[in-house]
C-alpha cells in the first residue's frame, strides 16, 4: 500500500491544549439566595476550593473560605451561631466579615486570625460570588443588570435547575457562536444569527423556528411558530437571555439565566433558571407551570450538550468553514477574564460585530428537513399498506 504524499500533508493535526488553572475574574451566581438561608451552611466547591455560605441573624448571606485557619476543620460542616459560623473541630467563630470573633475556650483571639470573605451580590433572587485570582474587590462598573421580571407579580417564580458537568467551562461559553449545532444538536432551526462582543459582555442574537421532523407539533396544542432571542453574558458566566415564544396569536415572554460557575478545571456546576410573564392566558399557576414546562425542556437541551461535552476533546484550533461562527474572536474575548486586569488588550474587549450569513444553511437545512418529512411518510404508508 502506498500513501500519497498530498494526503499525509495536509492532515490537520487537533491541538488539544491544557485548561486553565486559574479561574475567570468576575461575578458567578451560585444559585438561588432563598436556598442559602435555612439556618444551615452550605459547601460550595468552587475556583479549586471549598466555600461556606451562610445566612447571619439578619438574613444577609455571607461567603468565606470553608477551611478553617486553626487547624482546617471545614466550616461548611459547622453550625450557625449568632453572627458567626462555628467550626465543627473547636468551635471558632468566624464572622461574615472574616473576623474570628471568638474561641470559647481561649483567653484571647489571635489578632491575625482572619479568613478570607468573599464579596457577595444578592440581586433578584439570585446569589453572586466574585471571584478575583489578583484578590481586587469588584469595580462599580463591573455588573449584573437587574431583571425586570425577576422580583415582579406579573412573571412566574424563577424555577431553578443544577447539575454538574466533567469538562473545562469554556466548552458552554463555545456555545454563544455555535450557530449549526442548534440544528443538530437541539432540533431548532437558526434563521438568524448575530454575535457582538464590546466590554465584558458578549451577545448572541438569534431567531429560528423548530424543526418539524424531529419535534412534530402535537394536535390539540397551539402551534410554535418561532423564537426570538437575546442571549448576553455578563462577564464569564452569567448569560441572561430574553426569549420569546411566538405562536399562532400570541406570544410567551421569557427569561432564561443560564450560568455556572467552575469547581476545577475540569468541572463546572451548570444552572440555569427560568421565569414566564404572566399573561391573559397564564395567570398564577398557569405561569409558574409554563415555566416548569419550559424549564424541563431547557433541561433537554442542556442534557443534549452535556452528551456532546462529555465525549469531544477540548480543542484549540478548531477549523472552520465560512458558515461557522467567530469561535476564536469569543475566545479572545473570553480570554480578558483570565489575564491580569493590567494584561486586558484592546482586542479582548473592542466592539465586535458579526452577522452569519444564513441563506445556504438555511436552503440546506430546509431540504434535510423535507426530505426526512417525506422518508417517514413513506415510511408510514409502507407500513400501512403491509396491513
Ligand atoms: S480547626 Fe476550626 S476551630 Fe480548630
Ligand atoms: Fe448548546
Amino acid at each position: 500500500m502506498t500513501i500519497n504524499q498530498s494526503d499525509r500533508d495536509e492532515v490537520r493535526e487537533i491541538q488539544a491544549g491544557t485548561a486553565p488553572t486559574r479561574f475567570a475574574r468576575g461575578w458567578h451566581c451560585i444559585g438561588l439566595t432563598e436556598s442559602f438561608k435555612d439556618g444551615e451552611p452550605h459547601s460550595i466547591e468552587a475556583f479549586g476550593t471549598k466555600l461556606v455560605v451562610f445566612a447571619d441573624s439578619e438574613g444577609s448571606v455571607k461567603i468565606l473560605d470553608a477551611y478553617c485557619r486553626h487547624m482546617g476543620g471545614d466550616l461548611s460542616q459547622g453550625t450557625i451561631k449568632g453572627d458567626a459560623i462555628a467550626c465543627p473541630f473547636h468551635d471558632w467563630r468566624w464572622g461574615g466579615n472574616g473576623k474570628c470573633q471568638k474561641i470559647p475556650y481561649a483567653r484571647r483571639v489571635p489578632p491575625l486570625a482572619k479568613t478570607r470573605a468573599w464579596h457577595t451580590l444578592d440581586q433578584d433572587g439570585m446569589l453572586f460570588v466574585w471571584n478575583d485570582p489578583e484578590g481586587n474587590p469588584p469595580p462599580a462598573d463591573v455588573t449584573i443588570p437587574r431583571i425586570e421580571g425577576a422580583l415582579s407579580d406579573e412573571w412566574s417564580d424563577w424555577v431553578w435547575f443544577t447539575t454538574t458537568v466533567d469538562t473545562n467551562c469554556r466548552e458552554i461559553v463555545d456555545n454563544i457562536v455555535d450557530m449549526a449545532h442548534f440544528f443538530y444538536v437541539h432540533y431548532s432551526f437558526p434563521t438568524y444569527f448575530k454575535n457582538v462582543f464590546e466590554g465584558h459582555t458578549a451577545t448572541q442574537y438569534m431567531r429560528g423556528t423548530a424543526r418539524t421532523d424531529m419535534r412534530p407539533h402535537a394536535a390539540g396544542t397551539p402551534q410554535m411558530l418561532g423564537s426570538d432571542s437575546t442571549a448576553t453574558y455578563f462577564g464569564p458566566s452569567f448569560m441572561v437571555d430574553d426569549l420569546i415564544y411566538q405562536y399562532e396569536d400570541h406570544n410567551i415572554d421569557s427569561v432564561l439565566i443560564n450560568c455556572h460557575y467552575p469547581v476545577s478545571a475540569d468541572k463546572f456546576v451548570l444552572q440555569y433558571g427560568i421565569i414566564v410573564k404572566k399573561s391573559d392566558r397564564f395567570q398564577g399557576d398557569a405561569a409558574d407551570s409554563m415555566a416548569k414546562n419550559f424549564g424541563t425542556f431547557i433541561a433537554k437541551g442542556f442534557e443534549q450538550d452535556v452528551e456532546i461535552w462529555k465525549n469531544k476533546t477540548r480543542i484549540e484550533n478548531p477549523l472552520l468553514c465560512e458558515e461557522d461562527g467567530p469561535v476564536y474572536q469569543l475566545r479572545r474575548w473570553y480570554e480578558q477574564f483570565y489575564v491580569d486586569v493590567a494584561d486586558v488588550a484592546p482586542e479582548m474587549t473592542e466592539r465586535f460585530e458579526f452577522e452569519l450569513d444564513t441563506a445556504r444553511p438555511v436552503a440546506a437545512w430546509k431540504q434535510e428537513v423535507e426530505d426526512n418529512l417525506a422518508a417517514k411518510k413513506a415510511e408510514a404508508d409502507a407500513a400501512a399498506s403491509v396491513h
